[in-house]
């Protein structure tokens, strides 16, 4: 796992767009696994800057969403097709028809889960998955106690994350009490894993996800079994890492490590 601590939320969604757009301009058809919530908007800012400017392009770009409320329509103001479309879609040259949220409508939804997966599989995999973090260590939806090995399924949402997402509604009662997410396995499949964090609300979750234990209390822990993951935190969240001035250290040699290899 590779951490990145960056002075703060601007440096933070910075350094994500560095990434996500430049490996979107190394592979045009790129497959893109994308996150709601507060934490990726910065990066949205900054991927849409970048394709108006004429600097990456997703014409050509897949994109599949973690997570949806269940029993919210698409065009519901609080669904996460909602969010995409409004803090990312409408703002660069994506094709809409390449998007995909998990529907929460679905007249089954274990069929609807089953479906996802097989799209998933038929885009050829997940290239880069973007992911924020709950409070509780939540990836995606998969909240504490759920299987590490799970795929795409329906939850039952923690009272904590319920109470956490009602501040976009207009009150706790509207939050919806069940979900559709990605696995913790659906997540683990894609080749690289994206993570991040900001603020000191998440600086617990963070200790656990990058050096708890590898546990279905923190199912974002799972991701220290991911060959390929980057965890790109503000101070604020990385608080509490034991090893913080290691994850600096490691970062300033880097680069004089890149010239040797
Ligand atoms: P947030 O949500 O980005 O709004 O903090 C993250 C999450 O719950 O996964």
């Amino acid at each position: 796992m590779e951490v990145i601590v960056c002075r703060d939320y601007e440096e933070m969604s910075a350094k994500a767009a560095e990434i996500v757009i430049g490996a979107v301009r190394k592979k045009p058809k790129f497959v893109l696994g994308l996150a709601t919530g507060t934490t990726p908007l910065g990066l949205y800012k900054r991927m849409a800057e970048a394709n108006r400017a004429g600097k990456v392009d997703f014409s050509k770009v897949v994109t599949f969403n973690l997570d949806e409320y269940v029993g919210l329509a698409p065009d519901h103001v609080q669904s996460y097709r909602h969010f995409m479309d409004a803090n990312l879609f409408n703002h660069v040259n994506i094709n809409k028809v390449n998007t995909h949220v998990p529907d929460g409508k679905a007249k089954s939804l274990l069929a609807a889960c089953e479906k996802y997966e097989q799209m998933i599989a038929d885009a050829g995999g997940i290239d880069l998955q973007v992911l924020g973090i709950g409070r509780d260590g939540h990836l995606g939806f998969n909240e504490p106690g759920t299987s590490l090995a799970s795929r795409t399924q329906v939850v039952v949402l923690t009272e904590e994350t319920i109470e956490d997402n009602s501040r976009l509604f207009q009150n706790k009662d509207e939050v919806p009490r069940f979900a559709v997410t990605m696995g913790i396995q659906t997540i683990l499949n894609a080749r690289c894993c994206l993570m991040m964090a900001n603020g000191k609300n998440k600086a617990d979750a963070v200790k656990g996800c990058v050096e708890g234990p590898v546990t279905a209390m923190n199912t974002a822990s799972a991701l220290q079994m991911h060959p390929n993951a980057v965890v790109i935190v503000d101070e604020a969240a990385a608080a509490k890492l034991e090893l913080l001035d290691y994850y600096k250290w490691c970062r300033k040699g880097k680069e004089q490590l890149t010239n040797l290899l």
